[in-house]
């Protein structure tokens, strides 16, 4: 079945079943791999992605649930605001190790930032608790947002 959907400000005509996934549409079909697969069932945050604004988990978002919602990934969180300042933050605090839940956790932390300009701890860690890092930057993660925040 055909969907029209939203992605990064470009409309995007995919025809895949309607219970597929969304990361599944953005990486397989739109070919967009910034968005990572990690565990598959809300558990991780790897596949974070915007919906209207709003971070959402892609894994367990149906595509037929999206509907005219604007999707922002990785891809082009940069040229919104608060995008701009967390990737600026990320690089000054040298956030990243492995990097593979980095978009993700740059899509949270976006999210938070423009919904929250002035976060506190307390808001930091509610927002960023579903996101995973194996390799340990939540210190970072945390001190690049409040740097962020600064901006
Ligand atoms: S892959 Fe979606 S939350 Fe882990
Ligand atoms: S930077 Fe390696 S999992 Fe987060």
């Amino acid at each position: 079945m055909a969907f029209t959907i939203k992605v990064n400000g470009a409309t995007q005509s995919v025809d895949v079943d309607g219970d597929t996934p969304l990361l599944w549409v953005l990486r397989d079909v739109l070919g967009m791999t910034g968005t990572k697969f990690g565990c598959g069932m809300a558990l991780c945050g790897a596949c974070t992605v915007h919906l209207d604004g709003a971070a959402v988990r892609s894994c367990v978002t149906p595509v037929e649930s999206v509907g005219d919602s604007a999707i922002t990934t990785i891809e082009a969180i940069g040229a919104t605001p608060a995008g701009a300042k967390i990737q600026k933050a990320w690089l000054e605090r040298e956030v990243v190790q492995c990097g593979y839940c980095q978009s993700g956790q740059i899509m949270s932390a976006s999210a938070l930032l423009a919904s929250n300009p002035r976060p506190s701890d307390a808001d930091i860690d509610d927002a960023m608790s579903g996101n995973i890092c194996r390799c340990g930057t939540y210190a970072r993660i945390r001190d690049a947002i409040k740097l962020a925040a600064q901006g």
